[in-house]
């Protein structure tokens, strides 16, 4: 696996989310208490992008298209109708660039 430079910190709101490509693979960045995490941006239950909808409660990330929600630092899912987890990707940040494992 190869670390892609993807996005500066400062790219990411706090509480917000960011979309990236990595490898051509949609992924969202997400911001909390000043921490990056990385997750697919296309939800599991039917394929929308979470970067349209762009709600978050604090760690959890809603996709408005049926309501599901999960867990943006694992994953998981929250509140079905989803009930597979997103991707996740590792995430590091080298003074201000943000790498994702990709
Ligand atoms: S596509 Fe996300 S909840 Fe249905």
């Amino acid at each position: 696996m190869a670390k892609i430079k993807v996005a500066n910190v400062n790219d990411v709101a706090e509480g917000g989310l960011k979309k990236v490509d990595v490898n051509g693979e949609p992924v969202a960045l997400f911001k909390i208490a000043g921490q990056i995490f990385a997750t697919s941006n296309i939800c599991t239950h039917a394929h929308c992008e979470l970067d349209v909808s762009n709600v978050i409660h604090g760690d959890v990330v809603e996709c408005t298209c049926h309501g599901s929600q999960f867990n943006v630092k694992t994953g998981a899912v929250v509140l079905p109708p989803a009930t597979e987890p997103l991707k996740t990707y590792q995430v590091s940040v080298e003074g201000e660039d943000v790498f994702v494992e990709g």
